[in-house]
């Protein structure tokens, strides 16, 4: 990082924040002070989707917009009200379905009203809900649906073609949103459903600690591993969405994330609704006019977004800006990828303001490390822990780190929203918490004297593209089944917009000859299989990969090849 740029602090803003004394809400402050906010304290039960929705139609908030959704052919709003009726009607399809408590149900559709309807019907039944981005080809898809054993699944009449149901016995249903002219056999109608489905629905009350969303993500070996929340983790929902968010009540706010991403669940659901906040969600793909007509357009007040865009932003030029009144916007906020400092001075002079990094993973279920109003910002460091939660910097054996010392980012359990379960697979699990009291997040970081975490990189081969985790093994496992690849090893390469791509070095198999045809065909069998994302970028043709005796492609050297660094110690490589 650029030793000029870490000096450099901006000062706390002076705005209205929620987290006016760090130091003391952080030595005070108890998780169980904010149970007190929803219906378990009288009730003992609970359902996330009736606190962030219905609940708020007893507090005066019915006719308040909830949802305010806008792509290129549709533009509609909801109030709280709407989304407890749609959300009802969608449960009660559910309900006559046979769904119980504790199924998986999927959904598997672009960003719609729809979308945010079933998915709060399906937390509503008390069902497990598993978001897939509309991205995922057939293999990927598969892999989720057969691992979590889904009964139902909610998509549109295209990516239903991209579901194997013949493969997965325990898929009873399809559930279509779309021309009903489209439907094939054995599908059944969303909107037809939904049509003759009473609003009336009792939410089915459930235990705090509940299963309740699914997340799929990837690690650096086997295949992407489910990743089970809780309705508890609303509780840390709610505080940051609060303390970091800084969420008002009449604020406007945008996440530009989508549910198939852990950010828009938590910050793109949870976090606004259960402060009854008026949510902008824009479905589509943008350029930068769609973005900033987007902030003028809904006088957003908050906008959550990610290094990626930011960065697509800024290479947009800031005369751009100017074109837009961007007025109305007070609090602007990051995450998924190291946020760069010159994007963060950018922030400041082209908006005069500050972009708040925040930290935090799929399995954390919420923000951990964040930069808030009231702090001042370092831009290249994520900020500090949030209060009710202990962050350190360990080594390999769970001793605690001095200041400035990079190590492994670790936080010490437990918090409200932290993942309850890897589905099906306990060892994967055991794995994060292998240092006794500690969970592990696969990031290396260091701490400054003031409490700053700065991060440095991933401890193990994870690939972070444009703020999505890519597995190497599972884009190198589509890369094997390709008839002419022999073996593959596939890293993450630097990249100014992407932060990083993915690479893969692959070697032939008997017959085959290097040609642009060939490479290009190879990519778009990762592409077809898995999904655009995490098809390699890039592809580079070796006689021979360099392996451990035991066989495993080591993919340090590959990246040392790349970056032009030292290989480090080749002692278990094979001759
Ligand atoms: C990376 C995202 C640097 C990190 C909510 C982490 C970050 C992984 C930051 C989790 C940040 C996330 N600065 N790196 N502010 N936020 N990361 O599960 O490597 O998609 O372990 O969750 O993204 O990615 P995930």
């Amino acid at each position: 990082m650029n030793q000029m740029l870490s000096n450099v602090r901006i000062p706390a803003t002076t705005g209205q924040f929620n987290l006016r004394n760090y130091e003391e809400t952080y030595q005070s402050f108890a998780w169980k002070d904010v149970e007190k906010e929803f219906t378990w304290h009288r009730t003992g039960k609970v359902n996330a989707a009736y606190e962030a929705i219905d609940r708020h139609c007893e507090l005066g908030r019915a006719e308040k917009i909830a949802l305010h959704y806008y792509d290129s052919r549709r533009e509609e709003s909801y109030s709280f009200l709407d989304l407890k009726r749609l959300s009802n009607r969608f449960a009660n399809i559910l309900t006559d379905l046979g769904i119980v408590k504790g199924d998986r149900v999927f959904i598997f559709m672009p960003r719609s009203p729809e979308l945010y309807a079933s998915f709060l019907g399906i937390v509503k039944v008390g069902a497990i809900i598993g978001p897939l981005f509309e991205a995922f080809m057939e293999g990927a898809v598969r892999d989720r649906l057969a691992d979590s054993e889904a009964v139902a699944i909610v998509t549109t009449p295209d990516l239903a073609k991209r579901i194997p149901t013949k493969e997965l016995s325990h898929l009873k249903h399809v559930i279509v949103f779309g021309d009903e002219s489209q439907l094939e056999d054995n599908q059944l109608h969303f909107q037809s459903l939904m049509d003759h489905a009473s609003e009336e629905f009792e939410p089915v009350w459930v235990d705090r600690e509940d299963g309740m969303l699914l997340h799929y993500t990837s690690g650096s070996t086997g295949k992407p591993k489910g990743v089970l929340h809780v309705h508890n983790a609303m509780i840390q929902h709610y505080q940051t969405a609060k303390w970091v968010l800084d969420l008002q009540e009449n604020d406007v706010y945008w996440c530009t994330a989508d549910p198939g991403w852990v950010t828009g669940t938590s910050y793109g659901i949870f976090g606004p609704w259960l402060h009854g906040v008026t949510n902008v969600i824009r479905g589509g793909r943008f350029t930068p006019d769609d973005w900033y007509s987007t902030l003028e357009k809904y006088n957003v007040t908050v906008w959550y977004s990610a290094p990626t865009a930011f960065r697509m932003l800024m290479g947009a030029g800031d005369e751009i800006v100017k074109k837009y009144n961007l007025s109305s916007l007070r609090h602007v906020l990051s995450v998924g990828e190291p946020l760069n400092p010159e994007v963060v001075l950018w922030g400041m002079k082209v908006f005069e303001h500050r972009i708040h990094d925040t930290w935090w993973m799929t399995e954390t279920g919420a923000q951990l490390i964040c930069n808030y109003p009231s702090m001042d910002i370092k831009p290249g460091s994520m900020g500090k822990p949030i209060p009710g939660v202990v962050a350190a910097i360990i080594d390999d054996e769970g001793n605690i780190l001095p200041p400035n010392r990079m190590g492994n980012l670790a936080i010490k359990v437990d918090w409200p929203s932290m993942m309850r379960k890897i589905w099906k697979n306990p060892a994967k699990y055991d794995e994060y918490f292998r240092l006794d009291g500690w969970y592990t997040s696969g990031d290396s970081a260091f701490m400054d004297e003031e409490g700053y975490f700065w991060f440095q990189g991933r401890v193990d081969d994870v690939i972070n593209t444009s703020g999505e985790r890519v597995g190497p093994f599972e884009v190198e496992s589509k890369l094997v089944e390709h008839p002419a690849v022999a073996e593959a090893g596939v890293i993450g390469k630097p990249d100014p917009l992407r932060g990083e791509i993915i690479k893969a070095f692959i070697s032939l198999r008997e017959g085959y000859q290097v040609s642009d045809e060939l490479l290009n065909d190879i990519k778009q069998f990762v592409k077809k299989g898995l999904s655009a994302h995490a098809a390699p970028r890039e592809i580079e043709v070796k006689d021979k990969l360099p392996k451990t005796r035991s066989g495993k492609i080591m993919r340090r050297v590959l990246k040392a090849w790349e970056l032009g660094l030292p290989t480090g110690d080749l002692s278990t490589m094979e001759d």
